[in-house]
């Protein structure tokens, strides 16, 4: 065999991405589009998306975009904006209609454009009901704001001060902590059957050391920040066991360069290219392959009441590291984005079969 692996999965998930809009979107839809079936699309663009004309809209601009080489079932599935714009009727019709899938919480400041997040989750305590009876997702950015918190232990808070007691006092929601970073992350999955985790492949295979110990990375920079390497771990070892509750989104979040090598730099790590590559190389080493179907592929597609695919896609791991991925792309008007995962893209790839 040369030590050439070769495997065939039902086509992936990406259950948590930013696309974008205008010059950016155009850029970056077509690799979501090309590798994913599902992509659960984040609504935080300036304005944020907090209505189903919106939303409609924007999934109508995305599949433009989305370019000819587009997986015959890519799905762009609608997240609201859950703050004091979101009407709790439209949110309704928008999810009866199929527009909209679900609503996500960003406390106001936490990361890149949630300005217009809200305080806190337990003031939309009515919306929360009401998405409960009517079976729409509520996926939250689990991190406090609170200036007094250590920003490593900013999950463990949110999780403790606001996401438990809308968990335990609202237990027929369905709640997805998205891009877990620790195991307190890990923990409010594990002990609620109702409640899911999607994953990063940077929170899966970067912790602070590579952040931040041979010249600061402002690539790696993302929010949540990557956390410790016992973290990291942990986050690796859920992937890979049999817990159905985790499962892949990929945060990838596009920033040009300029935002990226600055005086303040902008959180958000685009992976969307090499998605797939870098959680095969991860799952590769960790002895681990025949689990990466049921972590990209089903998890999602079962934790949110939707079919498995009926498509494959088979992945190839050759024996050198001799290939040249691009590390980087640029927009129409030339703006560079850097492109995270290229030395498992050196490895690995991936063909859609039918
Ligand atoms: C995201 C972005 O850039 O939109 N950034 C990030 O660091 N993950 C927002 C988010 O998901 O927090
Ligand atoms: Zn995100």
């Amino acid at each position: 065999m040369n030590g050439v692996v070769s495997i065939e999965i039902d086509a992936p998930d990406d259950w948590h991405v930013h696309l974008r809009d205008d010059e950016m979107l155009e850029a970056v839809a077509p690799y979501t589009a090309n590798a994913f079936r599902h992509a659960l699309i984040m609504p935080n663009l300036v304005p944020p998306v907090t209505s189903t004309a919106m939303a409609a809209a924007y999934r109508d601009r995305i599949l433009a975009a989305a370019g000819p080489d587009a997986r015959a079932d890519f799905t762009p599935m609608m997240a609201l904006y859950l703050n004091d714009e979101l009407n709790t009727a439209d949110l309704l019709a928008g999810a009866e209609d199929g527009v909209v899938f679900g609503a996500k919480f960003y406390p106001a400041g936490a990361t890149t454009n949630s300005a217009a997040g809200g305080t806190s989750l337990l003031d939309y305590r009515a919306a929360l009901e009401t998405m409960a009876d009517a079976g729409i997702p509520l996926l939250v950015h689990a991190e406090s704001t609170d200036p007094d918190v250590d920003i490593f232990d900013r999950e463990a808070v949110f999780i403790e001060q606001q996401m438990l007691p809308v968990i335990e006092q609202i237990p027929e929601l369905r709640v997805t902590v998205e891009h877990i970073s620790t195991r307190a992350g890990l923990d409010v999955v594990r002990d609620h059957p109702q409640v899911g985790g999607s994953i990063t492949p940077h929170h899966l295979t970067c912790d602070r050391s590579d952040l931040l110990a041979n010249g600061m990375r402002p690539e790696l920079y993302c929010k949540p920040v990557i956390n410790s390497r016992e973290e990291r771990i942990a986050i690796a070892a859920a992937a890979t066991s049999d817990d159905s509750s985790f499962f892949f989104g990929t945060d990838s979040a596009p920033h040009p360069l300029s935002k990226k090598e600055a005086a303040k730099v902008a959180a958000g790590i685009f992976n969307a290219p090499y998605a797939i590559e870098v959680v095969a190389e991860l799952f590769h080493e960790m002895g681990a392959l025949d689990k990466l179907e049921a972590f990209v592929s089903h998890r999602g597609a079962d934790h949110y009441g939707l079919e498995r695919a009926t498509a494959k896609v088979r992945l190839i791991r050759n024996a050198d590291d001799d290939g040249e991925p691009a590390e980087s792309m640029r927009t129409a008007g030339g703006a560079e984005v850097r492109i995270f995962g290229a030395d498992a893209a050196r490895r690995w790839t991936w063909e859609s079969i039918r």
